[in-house]
């Protein structure tokens, strides 16, 4: 292909392949991964799905199958709207299937965003939704945030400059990369700065079922449904294997997201619908959720106990109530991505911290997921990671 004069498009033209490189490390013999967020394989519910399939497929084929509506199969977001009214207080007056949390912010993007608009982040913030953000060709502004999330007097800063932005993108509850957890106070504070300036709220809600307590805030969506467009995924609380996720939000815009899935892949897949909704039907989320908050809160625990065991006095790690993920923060002197290399060798993986940045900003962060290893990894891992870091610092 030496001869091709291939002319990318502008939108892809400098896109860097950190996801790629993260996902291509899943299952790689002999490596402790704290790189991706990754579900604990130990607790996927291989027994029901084994089951379902054997027992009810039969008569469910021709609907399961098949290709279903792009908004979703009715009976799927039934069940998943009864879910949400139990699990956050309110009943979505519009909800879609989409395949997956990335592929709902890709629709957002689709749909609102013209080269050049303004697009609010916390800073840092998903890699995914960088590059979603990017791919549109967004002006990405930064938003500070600590570990009690997003700042809401930086956010009221953000919004007196020009122009006025098409979106906040915000993960509230035990955000991927910090760990953060938005209080319930700024919640209400940037549900009402949203409100006064007519600014449309991205809420993605990835790991809002995750805390190790299992204790909840308010989404903002609840706050406001008017105003906030809510992005869910069931790879976090299910199997990433389905691919499914959700937007739920003003009915004003569903039906342009549903209009640009058209575009997309013109339906979620019904197998993993159907296999979803039995999940949900069956009652079996709850019991699911238990496991899931027991095993991540023993994990990091382990990962806690690792870093504090293995890492100097030059290092800080935010201490997360819930989710996946820790954000570590070296000497100034550190550079994580390029110690990368060396990790490989010494048989670790992480996220060096810079693409979390919209502005790349950074070389002394990095984020650990302790979600996809055991306690025994976890040690070993974080041993191997101490004498890295101390080494490179
Ligand atoms: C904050 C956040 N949103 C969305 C996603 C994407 O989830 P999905 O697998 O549903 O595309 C992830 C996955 O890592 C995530 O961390």
């Amino acid at each position: 292909m030496t001869d091709l004069d291939l002319r990318l498009a502008r939108r892809v033209a400098g896109s860097g392949d950190e996801l790629s490189a993260i996902l291509s490390l899943v299952n790689t013999p002999g490596l402790i991964t704290f790189s991706g967020g990754f579900p604990a394989h130990e607790i996927f519910p291989a027994e029901f799905v084994r089951d379902l399939a054997t027992s009810r497929l039969g008569p469910a084929a021709p609907v399961a199958l098949q290709y279903t509506p792009t908004e979703g199969l009715a009976s799927f977001r039934d069940a998943l709207t009864s879910w949400i009214a139990t699990s956050q207080g309110v009943a979505p007056d519009a909800l879609m299937v989409t395949s997956g949390g990335i592929e709902a912010l890709q629709l957002i993007c689709r749909t609102l965003l013209d080269p050049g608009d303004r697009v609010l982040v916390e800073s840092p913030t998903y890699l995914g939704a960088i590059t979603a953000f990017s791919g549109f060709e967004a002006r990405i502004d930064p938003v500070d945030a600590d570990r009690d999330g997003l700042d809401p007097e930086s956010l009221a800063a953000a919004l007196a400059e020009g122009p006025a932005p098409k979106l906040l993108y915000v993960i509230p509850d035990f955000q991927n990369p910090t760990g953060a957890w938005l209080s319930t106070e700024r919640r209400h504070a940037l549900v009402a700065l949203a409100r006064r300036h007519g600014l449309l709220v991205v809420e993605d809600v990835a790991y809002r079922e995750l805390g190790f307590t299992g204790e909840q805030r308010p989404s903002l969506w609840s706050l406001a449904p008017d105003v906030v467009v809510q992005v869910g995924t069931f790879s976090k609380i299910l199997f990433p294997g389905v691919r499914l996720g959700w937007a739920a939000g003003p009915p004003a815009l569903i039906p342009h997201l549903v209009r640009a899935k058209q575009n997309s892949d013109q339906c979620a897949g019904g197998l993993g619908q159907w296999l979803a909704e039995s999940f949900l039907r069956d009652g079996r989320l709850d019991a699911q959720l238990a496991r899931a908050r027991a095993t991540y809160a023993e994990r990091w625990a382990a990962m806690s106990a690792g870093l504090s065991k293995h890492l100097g006095p030059e290092f800080a790690w935010s201490e997360p109530g819930g989710g996946f993920f820790t954000w570590v923060t070296g000497p100034a002197s550190l550079d994580t991505a390029a110690l990368l290399p060396r990790a490989r060798e010494v048989g670790i993986a992480y996220v060096p911290g810079a693409p979390f940045h919209p502005r790349r900003d950074t070389h002394n962060t990095l984020r650990l997921a302790f979600s996809a290893t055991t306690p025994d990894e976890i040690a070993e891992g974080t041993r191997r990671l101490g004498l890295l870091l101390g080494a490179g610092a």
